[in-house]
């Protein structure tokens, strides 16, 4: 399956993503990864893995529908199948999101429907929440809503700070995209009645992880 990866960032979902379409069986290749920034760090990781780039920039845009006609334009003329959002901080509008209905997912750093948006350590610490975590699914209109495929758990510390628990979300957010990926290339995903069911092995042993 070609995948897009879509960045704004430093791109270490990207470069999970990488790694993983690095082994022979994985069912999926990255044909094309989009940065909206030209600084983001992820188009050098990109680079190294002789991945074709492209500079998307939000700003050398009218407004959003000609942001996103050229984003389209630009995943199309790579045939792109699946488009992976990896820390894209720009909101899509329901045309393009519907135009990639069920072909478009994103990871966040919680577990939602809990914390959309940002600052969703900050908040769960502030909230003094037990468990935070990470989450995989499709992109609908309305912002980090839509079909949940996946969840990793992460447990609060005593002690931690927004950056330590950023950091082991991330571990699992690295860990949690690949799989979720190489379910979708498997086409071992349905979604149904708005929510997602995996054909896979029996249930997993691990209640931290639900991959
Ligand atoms: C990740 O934590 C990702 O979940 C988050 O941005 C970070 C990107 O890191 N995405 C969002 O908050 C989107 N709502 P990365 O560039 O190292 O992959």
């Amino acid at each position: 399956m070609k995948i897009a990866v879509l960045i704004s960032g430093r791109g270490t979902n990207l470069q999970a993503l990488i790694d993983a379409c690095a082994a022979k069986d994985f069912p999926a290749e990255i044909a094309l990864v989009i940065s909206n920034k030209s600084s983001a760090y992820g188009l050098e990781r990109a680079k190294a893995a002789d991945i074709p780039t492209q500079v998307v920039d939000h700003t050398a845009y009218s407004d959003r529908p000609a942001f996103e006609a050229a984003l389209n334009s630009v995943l199309e003329a790579a045939r792109v199948e699946l488009v992976c959002l990896a820390g894209f901080m720009r909101l899509l509008n329901p045309d393009f999101v519907n135009r990639w209905k069920d072909r478009l997912i994103n990871i966040h750093p919680s577990l939602l429907p809990s914390y959309k948006g940002l600052h969703t350590h900050e908040r769960a610490l502030e909230d003094g929440v037990r468990f935070t975590g990470c989450t995989v699914h499709f992109v609908r209109a309305e912002m980090d809503q839509g079909p949940i495929i996946a969840q990793s758990v992460v447990s609060i510390l005593p002690g931690d700070t927004p950056d330590t628990l950023a950091d082991r979300v991330l571990e699992e957010e690295n860990r949690l995209y690949p799989k979720v990926v190489r379910l979708i290339a498997e086409k071992r995903l349905r979604i149904s009645g708005g929510r997602v069911q995996i054909d896979r092995d029996p249930a997993p042993n691990s209640c931290v992880s639900s991959l």
